[in-house]
């Protein structure tokens, strides 16, 4: 059975692009179904909190965010009997991988590294941490003999940089590691934002799966439309993007019947954004109820972490020991 991993960075709220780029798929190759293929999945999902060190530098945060990202999970449907659902930082053996790997990567690699580029050109202070984090990306995935990694598109890159570091190590020291492949499900590779461009949580123009209703209510009316009436015709249509948005949320056929009243010219597009807000809130209506329900209950989510913990490390260590014996440490 192939292992599926994925991590998401405990860095802000999730929103709608991390639910259908990456958990989403996630959820659905725990069960055994795919949207993508036709795999069944051996799963491990984690809370990237080594990651999110090059992001935020206030405990209290980290820990609020990494605790709203295991309700998000467990609301969503990640199952703890089918998947391993972890902390990344309860496995240490993370950290001395990525010091192995880091040995044999380029430095060429690193830099040619979107994400690197992207946050500096932002004018996020570079730091070791940052041009590193491929390298800490590729240890997490190692480390379980991964065989696949559902992602949305931005992290094609990583596995690429992924694949050239286990295939370095494999020929310098010997069969070490399992070489892992991404899955991008081409229908949510890159879920737009409020704006447009790309969602993400450090660009400010998120839709998050949870919040409260008046804020995302008044995020998806606000999204700025042309000055064009509700009258004209617009042949556009599919561009439009509360259209491709609502197509996550509605029944082909009422995200359809959207488009073509757009199209022909009549509705305007409040009328729009009012379907696809109350699409967006039924869509997550029952995992709303569920993370309540877990937020009442703290203890069992820090046992199904720690749970998880237990078993991912005993791979890990299984992994990393291989790793040391091959490159001649002890
Ligand atoms: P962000 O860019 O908001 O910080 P992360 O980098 O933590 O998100 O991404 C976590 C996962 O969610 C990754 O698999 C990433 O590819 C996916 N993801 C993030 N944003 C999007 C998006 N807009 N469309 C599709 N997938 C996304
Ligand atoms: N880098 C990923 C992101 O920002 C999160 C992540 C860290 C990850 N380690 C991973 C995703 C391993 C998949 C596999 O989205």
């Amino acid at each position: 059975m192939p292992r599926v991993l994925t991590g998401i960075t405990p860095s802000g709220t999730l929103h709608i692009g991390n639910y259908f780029g990456a958990m989403r798929p996630a959820i659905e190759l725990q069960a055994g179904g795919d949207e993508c293929g036709s795999l069944g999945g051996d799963a491990f999902y984690f809370i990237a909190d080594y990651h999110s060190m090059t992001v935020i530098t206030d405990p209290a945060e980290r820990r609020a965010y990494t605790r709203g990202i295991a309700l998000d999970w467990l609301a969503c449907g990640l199952d703890p009997a089918k998947a391993v659902f972890w902390r990344q930082s309860d496995i240490p053996e993370v950290c001395e991988l990525t010091w192995m790997l880091g040995s044999l990567t380029p430095m060429g690699l690193l830099e040619r590294a979107h994400s690197y580029k992207d946050k500096t050109a932002k004018g996020l202070d570079a730091n070791f941490g940052l041009f590193a984090y491929p390298v800490l990306m590729a240890a997490d995935i190692l480390l379980f003999d991964t065989n696949v990694v559902p992602v949305g598109k931005d992290q094609k890159q990583h596995l690429e940089m992924t694949r050239d570091i286990a295939i370095k190590f494999n020929l310098t020291y010997g069969e070490t590691f399992v070489i892992p492949e991404e899955r991008i499900s081409e229908s949510v590779a890159v879920i737009p934002g409020l704006d447009g461009q790309k969602m993400s949580k450090s660009y400010g123009n998120t839709i998050e799966i949870f919040g409260e209703e008046k804020a995302l209510r008044k995020k998806i009316m606000g999204i700025v439309m042309d000055s064009r009436t509700p009258q004209e015709p617009k042949p556009d249509a599919d561009r439009n993007l509360a259209v491709q948005l609502l197509k996550l949320f509605a029944p082909a056929d009422v995200a359809a019947d959207y488009e073509n009243r757009l199209r022909a010219g009549g509705l305007g597009y409040g009328d729009l954004k009012k379907g696809l807000f109350e699409h967006y809130w039924n869509y997550f209506a029952p995992y709303r109820a569920k993370r309540a329900e877990l937020a009442a209950n703290p203890d069992y989510v820090d046992q199904v972490l720690r749970d998880g913990a237990a078993r991912a490390r005993a791979v890990a260590e299984k992994t990393l020991a291989r790793a040391r014996k091959n490159c001649g440490l002890r």
